[in-house]
């Protein structure tokens, strides 16, 4: 039976953090052995908040297929098609026609757009190609056919536009060329921030995919913990607590278990507990540094992966565009 096909894409606009790790590329990962695989680097969608330098998404580009690869997506048997958005110039084609028939309207009343807006005000995005960031997204997708994105919640707008528009030109010519998308909603992250916040770069709260042991042990020793351990003595509560979602992640069951008991009756100081997630997170990320260091130096292998897919993603654009050309007749 032929494998209903899935893709999705990333933005190369900075290093990967744990949020990432476990919020995005375990996923792609495990996807790949229940569906044929497309992932890319949205190195063109960068550009929208980039477009000052550039330079920046070129070089982040390549770490983040290493990052990728280390963790499994593209590679193994059932290995996904890793590539490049802006390779595949037949994304820009079906980009310029969907922009055709996509009412401003639909693209003023996004939310993510108007979110964005408010949260990049210093970088200057008031651009006609940030206005069609969505219309970009959706020609990614529908060039595929995918049947399915794994995306966050704060995709989940342009998913709805992407179903629109691809609805849209199905009406308007009359045929059923274009595939209406599904979200696969990713849950939102486990982790959070060291400041219990979203982590993200920005917030400059993040635990990175290459820190070392004994970065990780500083970031991990300034973490917010329960807040209602003011005192050592103060009982304190896993649920609420920043950093337990970590020892869930990372430590033994057992140890879970003796934790959050032992947290609730104050038998163990917060100081302690981050003394045994040290341990069992530097553990635990230690494959994934080992994979990341072989990608790191033989970096020759990760673009030879990143080429082929990049040539069979754009076999099926080709295949795709020319059903287009021809609903449209040209
Ligand atoms: N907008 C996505 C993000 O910021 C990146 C992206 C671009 C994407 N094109 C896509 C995601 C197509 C899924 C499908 O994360
Ligand atoms: Fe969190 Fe551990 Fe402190 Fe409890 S003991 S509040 S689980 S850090």
């Amino acid at each position: 039976m032929e494998r209903k096909r899935v893709l999705s894409g990333m933005r190369p606009t900075g290093k990967s953090h744990l949020g990432h790790l476990h919020g995005i590329f375990e996923n792609w990962r495990d996807l790949q052995d229940t569906y044929e695989c497309f992932y890319f680097a949205a190195d063109w969608h960068a550009l929208t908040s980039e477009y000052k330098h550039p330079e920046v998404v070129g070089q982040n580009l390549w770490e983040m297929f290493a990052d990728m690869l280390s963790a499994g997506v593209g590679a193994g048997d059932n290995a996904g098609c890793l590539f490049i958005q802006s390779q595949v110039k037949e994304h820009a084609e079906l980009f310029l026609i969907l922009s055709m028939i996509t009412p401003l309207g639909w693209l003023e009343r996004n939310p993510t757009y108007k979110e964005l807006m408010r949260e990049l005000k210093e970088k200057d995005i008031n651009t006609f190609g940030f206005l069609g960031y969505p219309v970009l997204q959706a020609a990614d997708i529908i060039i595929y056919k995918a049947r399915y994105v794994p995306v966050g919640k704060d995709q989940l707008p342009h998913l709805e536009i992407t179903r629109e528009i691809a609805r849209r030109f199905n009406y308007l010519y009359g045929k059923d060329v274009l595939v209406a998308p599904d979200a696969l909603l990713t849950e939102a992250a486990a982790l959070g921030g060291l400041d219990g916040r979203k982590m993200s770069k920005s917030y400059d709260n993040a635990i990175y995919l290459n820190d070392t042991p004994e970065e990780i042990r500083q970031k991990i020793s300034r973490m917010v913990t329960d807040t209602r351990r003011a005192r050592r003595s103060d009982p304190g509560d896993p649920d609420d607590c920043n950093l337990y979602p970590y020892h869930k992640l990372y430590s033994p069951k057992e140890l879970q278990d003796q934790i959050a008991e032992d947290c609730r009756k104050a038998t163990i100081g917060c100081v302690q507990c981050k003394k045994l997630l040290m341990k069992y997170l530097v553990e635990g990320l230690a494959p994934y540094q080992e994979k990341r260091a072989y990608y790191s130096s033989h970096m020759d292998e990760v673009k030879e992966i990143v080429y082929d897919g990049t040539e069979r993603a754009r076999e099926v654009c080709q295949q795709t565009m020319s059903e287009v050309r021809d609903v449209l007749g040209f």
